[in-house]
């Protein structure tokens, strides 16, 4: 994905979305302790983060947050992989990166942003993120077994 580098300061914290950057084995740590990532490898961990745009925000002792956006960079954005460190939550990390997001400028007049999100709905809903009524179309997936 060819988007513009972001990076923005808070403190002591940087937040960047140079893919050169993210920590692997911290963010690959950190995703098989959520309750989705559990099976995610370093290689597929790599190979995504090399094909999304993602937010990573640092400081001095390293990585705190991780937030990566598979995108086209034209009409649509998918949230994924949303995660901050244990230690650092509650101080408004995540919201940042999201709102980073929002902001990129090369994720500008998309038509839609989307994410699933299973009990961190109130981080997205400040956003104007809202759970989707989908009685009038029905959402599809197919999940090819694991090779
Ligand atoms: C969810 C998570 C990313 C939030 O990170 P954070 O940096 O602590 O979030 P913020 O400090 O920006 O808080 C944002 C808002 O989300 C809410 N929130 C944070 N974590 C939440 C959780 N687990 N459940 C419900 N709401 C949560 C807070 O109430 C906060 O609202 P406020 O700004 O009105 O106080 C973090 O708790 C985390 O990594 N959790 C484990 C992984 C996970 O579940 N990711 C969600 C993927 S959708």
């Amino acid at each position: 994905v060819k988007d513009r580098l972001v990076e923005l300061r808070r403190g002591e914290l940087l937040l960047s979305t140079d893919r050169t950057r993210v920590d692997v084995d911290r963010v690959l740590a950190w995703l098989h302790a959520s309750h989705w990532g559990g099976s995610v490898t370093r290689e597929l961990l790599v190979r995504s983060i090399q094909n999304s745009l993602v937010v990573g925000v640092y400081g001095p002792a390293g990585q705190l947050g991780f937030l990566r956006v598979v995108t086209d960079m034209a009409t649509f954005a998918y949230f994924t992989d949303v995660i901050v460190a244990e230690s650092a939550r509650g101080q408004g990390i995540a919201s940042w990166m999201v709102e980073a997001v929002l902001a990129h400028p090369d994720l500008q007049g998309l038509r839609r942003f989307a994410l699933l999100t299973r009990d961190a709905q109130t981080l997205y809903e400040k956003f104007g993120f809202s759970a989707t009524d989908l009685s009038a179309s029905t959402y599809m997936e197919l999940r090819p077994p694991r090779r």
